[in-house]
Order: C-alpha cells, then sequence, then structure tokens
C-alpha cells in the first residue's frame, strides 16, 4: 500500500481538483484505491456524492476508538473508496496534540489497511500544522500543486524548510519519515506572460518539478458543479489528459503496477 498526499501550505493551488482526478485514474487503473479527504471543507467528498459525515468525529478516529474502516464509504467508482470529511477534522491539530507520537499517529491509522488498498491517497487542507507533520509522515509521496506566481514559489521554498525541519526531528522530538516531493505547475494560463516566464524558469529552481503541467481549463473549475472528476465526465479532454499524464509519473516514482 502506498500513500499519496497532495499537499501544500498555500490555499487553492488545485491540491482538491487533482487528488480527485488522480484517486479516480488510480481506480480505473485498477489499483484498489482510497482517497481520504481530510479537509473540514470537505471539498473532495462533495464532488464525489458523499455526505461529509464522520460518526464520532475526528477525535473518534484519532484516537482509535473507531477504526478508519468504519468510517469508509464507498463512491460511485469501482475501486474507489473515500474516508469522508468531517467538519470535526477542523480541531485535528488538537486532538494529535493531546497523544503520544502525534506526529506518526495518521500513519498508525492507516496501517490496518494494508491488505485493503494499493494506494490511499490524503487530501490535506492548506496548513502547516501538527497534522501536516503526521501526514507528511504517512506519505510516501507529495504531490504539490505550483500555480505560476511568486507567493506560490515562496510558499513551496518554506514547505521545503518545513520537511528540512522534520530530518532534525521535528518540534515533538520525534523523528519523521520524509516524503518524496514531486512538485506540478497548476492553473497554467499560457496566455499570460508571467506565466509562460515563470514556467520557463521553475525547472531551474525546483529540483522536483514535474515535466506535466495542469492548464487553467473551465473543465477542471466545472467539476464542483458536476460533481464528478473530469477524468470521469471527459475522459478524452484535455484536463483529463493533463491528470492522466501526471498519474503516470506519480505511479512510476510510487513504482505502482497493474
Ligand atoms: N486547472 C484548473 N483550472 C481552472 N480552475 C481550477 C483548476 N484547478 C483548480 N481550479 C479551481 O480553483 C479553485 C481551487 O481549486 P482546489 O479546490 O482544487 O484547490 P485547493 O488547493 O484544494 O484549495 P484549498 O486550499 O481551499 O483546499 C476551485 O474553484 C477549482 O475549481
Ligand atoms: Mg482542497
Amino acid at each position: 500500500m502506498k500513500v499519496l498526499a497532495t499537499y501544500a501550505i498555500k490555499g487553492g493551488v488545485g491540491k482538491t481538483s487533482a487528488a480527485v482526478n488522480l484517486a479516480h485514474l488510480a481506480a480505473t487503473s485498477g489499483l484498489r484505491t482510497l482517497l481520504w479527504d481530510l479537509d473540514p471543507q470537505g471539498s473532495a467528498t462533495y464532488v464525489l456524492r458523499v455526505r461529509p459525515r464522520v460518526k464520532g468525529g475526528s477525535a473518534a478516529l484519532v484516537t482509535g476508538r473507531r477504526a478508519l474502516d468504519v468510517a469508509i464509504k464507498g463512491s460511485d467508482y469501482e475501486g474507489l473508496d473515500l474516508l469522508p470529511a468531517d467538519f470535526s477534522y477542523r480541531s485535528l491539530d488538537l486532538e494529535l496534540d493531546a497523544l503520544k507520537k502525534p506526529t506518526r499517529r495518521l500513519r498508525r491509522l492507516l496501517d490496518p489497511l494494508t491488505g485493503e488498498y494499493d494506494l490511499v491517497l490524503m487530501d490535506c487542507p492548506p496548513s502547516v500544522s501538527l497534522a501536516s507533520e503526521s501526514v507528511l509522515h504517512a506519505a510516501d509521496l507529495l504531490a504539490v500543486p505550483l500555480i505560476p506566481a511568486s507567493l506560490s514559489l515562496r510558499s513551496f521554498d518554506q514547505m521545503i524548510a518545513f520537511l528540512d525541519t522534520l530530518d532534525a526531528g521535528g518540534r515533538h522530538g520525534v523523528r519523521v519519515h520524509r516524503p518524496q516531493v514531486l512538485a506540478f505547475l497548476s492553473m497554467v494560463d499560457r496566455r499570460k506572460k508571467l506565466h509562460r516566464d515563470l514556467a520557463a524558469r521553475l525547472p531551474e529552481e525546483v529540483a522536483d518539478l514535474s515535466t506535466v503541467a495542469i492548464p487553467a481549463l473551465s473543465a477542471i473549475e466545472q467539476m464542483a458543479e458536476r460533481r464528478e472528476p473530469v477524468t470521469a465526465s471527459a475522459p478524452r479532454s484535455p484536463a483529463a489528459l493533463a491528470y492522466a499524464q501526471l498519474w503516470a509519473e506519480i505511479a512510476a516514482r510510487l513504482d505502482l503496477r497493474w
């Protein structure tokens, strides 16, 4: 079982759009896939038409009072299950903080699912918190959307610095596993000079940059209206093909075969 997280410190950069499409593509590839929506906003849950509710809330999951598999729901897509968001995830940090080795907790919760899924994809809220540390420890690979703007690059640098602090033991003095990173350009509008310039410059500045860029496309924006991954509603569209290329690169990085 491999663990992938769509993660960025910055908000609104395309994490959830990537998570939903990548999870759908993984399931379509034949991998038993679980998408864990860790964001109290519940956008991934909404797109997949599942009720954003976890009985007992995040506290029950995090303390182990309720096993993850009890909270998992099916989706409309074969091979794709969802661990829905719940508004209580807003206090995930506080709940983790009350536990021993909080940074290792999410990984520990996932371990019993090893035989049931080939891929777990975590869709994270934009933050740099204790919950984020726990995600980073659980993940084999972070897929990090970068919008072509200086502030987005700045928060990417902050994220790399954050990963470096984990190598040193992190805030809780517990060594945290360092995931691989794959950054990719997101919401690229080639009509804008700034986007073209940054896209050309970025490969020199970002070591782990994918060759795949996700263009700014209304088909992706409309996913929340249609409540369907674009890879399901329009699998031959440019939007779906871009995500398919990204998925191929991620699957290779994770050594996933089917
Ligand atoms: N490639 C794209 N082209 C056009 N619109 C996009 C694209 N990717 C995302 N969007 C839109 O931008 C908004 C933010 O995208 P998304 O929810 O995927 O980002 P996020 O990083 O998960 O946000 P948050 O930090 O709030 O969780 C949404 O309205 C989405 O529809
Ligand atoms: Mg999101």
